[in-house]
């Protein structure tokens, strides 16, 4: 069955090319896919997919649909995201974004396609399918703030699914190669916000005063300790510091200093332990200080974390269809991903699908305006879907 699944999916390839530069060049930003989920339902519906239901988050982006429904036995979940990124294409191609400012630029439209792809063979072969699959077109993985996947987890998207698998295109793998691997393989990534308080006066006279800045560039030199003195040093965690704020002249001791950064880390146990280090960090040496400190984090993702086992079903398919050649291990990644949601909330796996192409182009860096993609790794990505929903299915029901 493998096989077959291969051959239709080779057989799919110029279609989803021609898909995927469609929805290309009509991009929408987070939670305003209407088109572009207006377009998938009408392909979806005509596949014979059962309960669909779009509008997610209170828009009317995203969609869900289920095949053999009817069908005892597990439920498989394939997820793609929709959405475009706000920048200006600066590619020179025949289906460049026709929208000024908004750009798929990190292949969400690649994903989209294949997506469509592997549900068009998995509707041919559904009768072979020993048990169900829903495909999961998600909204606003780029929005940070209001994450498409733990919106529509909330709105039962899982309800009823075993396991979950996603891909991305992936511009510093080669084409033709597709990274796996078991554990995290994408970072969290969480804001924070400190500010220092202290008592404003004249430049001239800081005994008269508390001096914020002096004690925000102390906790800004310090803070780097959490990482070099309290982490592990194989625990791989960033913490950038990207904002100061403080005063308006060069006179004037200032009554308050806001620093801003961001964190990534590698491990849940690690995200949990962070707050709380740079917290007392920082409050120490306010406190030494003279200054008032607080401390505000803003989630944005959690780690993605790959389940061992289907991490390695995935890799079978892999070899299985494509050959071992095609399959590498995946870098960790320091970026995040809104499709760990998922994954905490059951078994799922995230794979790295190469499109980097130096002759063609297509080894730009995502979110650049000049990222694209090798749109002949498209088969294999479309394989690679429905491939793993029927391994999976098939391991289950024996
Ligand atoms: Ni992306």
């Amino acid at each position: 069955m493998l096989n077959k699944i291969r051959e239709l999916a080779d057989k799919q390839g110029s279609r989803m090319t021609e898909l995927r530069h469609y929805f290309h060049s009509n991009p929408e930003l987070s939670w305003q896919e209407v088109e572009t989920t207006r377009k998938i339902a009408e392909i979806i519906e005509e596949l014979g997919f059962e309960n669909i239901r779009t509008g997610f988050g209170g828009t009317e982006s995203g969609l869900t649909a289920d095949l053999n429904l009817e069908k005892e036995g597990p439920m498989v979940a394939l997820r793609a995201d929709i959405d475009a990124l706000p920048l200006t294409e600066e590619n020179d191609i025949p289906y460049r974004s026709t929208r000024d400012g908004v750009m798929h630029a990190c292949g969400h439209d690649a994903h989209t396609a294949m997506l469509i792809g592997a549900a068009t063979i998995l509707s041919g072969i559904k009768d072979d399918l020993p048990g169900r699959v829903r495909l999961i077109f998600q909204p606003a993985e780029e929005h940070g703030l209001k994450s498409g996947a733990e919106t529509m987890i909330g709105e039962g998207v899982l309800d009823g699914v075993d396991a979950i698998a996603g891909l991305h295109i992936w511009s510093s793998v080669p084409s033709g190669k597709i990274g796996f691997r078991s554990g995290p393989i994408m970072a969290s990534a969480d804001v924070w916000e400190i500010t220092v308080k202290g008592k404003g006066g004249h430049g001239s006279m800081p005994h008269n005063a508390i001096d914020p800045t002096i004690a925000a560039a102390t906790v800004i030199t310090t803070m780097q300790t959490v990482v070099s003195r309290e982490i592990d040093p194989q625990d791989t965690v960033v913490l950038s510091i990207g904002q100061i704020e403080s005063g308006t002249a060069a006179n004037i001791i200032p009554e308050s200093a806001t620093l801003k950064g961001n964190i990534r880390t590698t491990s849940p146990e690690t995200r949990a332990a962070i707050p709380e280090k740079m917290e007392r960090i920082m409050k120490g040496i306010c406190t030494a200080m003279r200054c008032e400190g607080t401390l505000r984090f803003t989630n944005i993702y959690p780690v993605t974390v790959n389940d061992e086992n289907l991490s390695d079903l995935a890799r079978s398919t892999a070899v299985e269809m494509l050959g071992e050649n095609c399959v590498e291990k995946a870098p960790l990644l320091m970026g995040s991903e809104d499709f760990s949601y998922y994954g905490e909330k059951v078994p799922g796996t995230f794979f790295l699908l190469g499109c980097g192409n130096k002759e063609k182009g297509t080894n730009n860096q995502h979110h650049s305006p000049r990222f694209n993609i090798d749109d002949d790794v498209l088969p294999s990505g479309i394989a690679m879907l429905a491939g793993f929903a029927w391994k999976f299915l098939s391991e289950q029901g024996k």
